[in-house]
């Protein structure tokens, strides 16, 4: 769907694509996510940082529906999450690549396609398509305990993408893939994103933060702060991201 299509189409539900509002997630002792506000409206490319342990990976898993938040609502393409119907316009690809070691990648990807309802003819052309679009078809029946590590995060992608979905939540999607790679993994998410699928992407790499035109910053289950790259390194008077995140993980609370 075009972009613009999909900006009038939030003009008309009058809401956000993503709508926390206080979510809190308690793991026991540890409260992954503490009353955490959340605003993303459609076709926008939002960024989550924070330090390891912070609560990006427990929030994208509430959002995908994946998990109960202990209290608070997550609205999620104007549905309480976790609901069902939200599968087939959701993408995740998760931080831990989630693909089956002794099935080759076509398989993997042909898995996730029957997982959101994808049959027949139309199944195996959209997994055509979408090895194509990854470059994976001249590696397509490797069994994946075989292929190299960028292999296996672009058969990831494959698997996230090939039902087409208009919201995408990326978790660290480039970690151990190598910059060439890199470099296109995020053209190929720009081509998405000005197609009009709204992605929400976790991320320890600062340069890749910027391409996105909003973040969150969350600490120990907050949000701290939310702004534009340029607004938040305004805010701790910095010139790059890499400053402005040392300066948001040693802020007092
Ligand atoms: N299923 C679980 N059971 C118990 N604790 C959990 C569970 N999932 C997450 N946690 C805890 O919740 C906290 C937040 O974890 P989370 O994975 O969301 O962090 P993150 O921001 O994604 O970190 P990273 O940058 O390292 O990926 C951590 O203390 C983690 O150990
Ligand atoms: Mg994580």
């Amino acid at each position: 769907m075009l972009k613009q299509q999909m900006i009038e189409e939030n003009k008309i539900k009058g809401g956000h694509i993503i709508d926390c509002s206080k979510v809190s997630m308690r793991f026991g002792k540890i409260m992954a996510l503490d009353e955490v506000d959340l605003r993303v409206e459609y076709g926008e490319n939002y960024g989550l940082l924070g330090p390891n342990g912070a609560g990006k990976t427990t929030l994208i898993r509430i959002l995908c529906g994946l998990l109960k938040p202990t209290s608070g609502t997550a609205i999620v393409l104007g549905r309480k999450m976790p609901d069902r119907r939200n599968n087939a316009s959701i993408g995740y690809m998760t931080q831990m690549d989630a693909l089956y070691n002794d099935l080759t990648i076509r398989e993997n990807v042909r898995f996730f396609a029957s997982i959101y309802g994808l049959r027949g003819h139309e199944r195996e052309r959209r997994i055509d398509e979408i090895l194509e679009v990854t470059a994976l078809s001249d590696r397509q029946h490797s069994v994946v305990s075989t292929i190299s590590g960028g292999m296996r995060k672009r058969a990831s992608i494959a698997c996230a993408l090939v039902h087409r979905p208009r919201l995408l939540f990326l978790d660290e999607p480039t970690v151990g893939v190598d910059p060439k790679l890199r470099c296109d993994l995020w053209k190929y998410f720009h081509e998405l994103n000005s197609e009009g699928v709204t992605l929400v992407v976790s991320t320890h790499v600062m340069d890749e933060a910027e391409h996105c035109n909003r973040l969150a910053f969350i600490r120990e289950g907050k949000k701290l702060i939310e702004g534009t790259p340029a607004e938040l390194k305004a805010f701790t008077s910095c010139e790059n991201l890499e400053s402005a995140f040392m300066k948001f993980s040693e802020a007092e609370r």
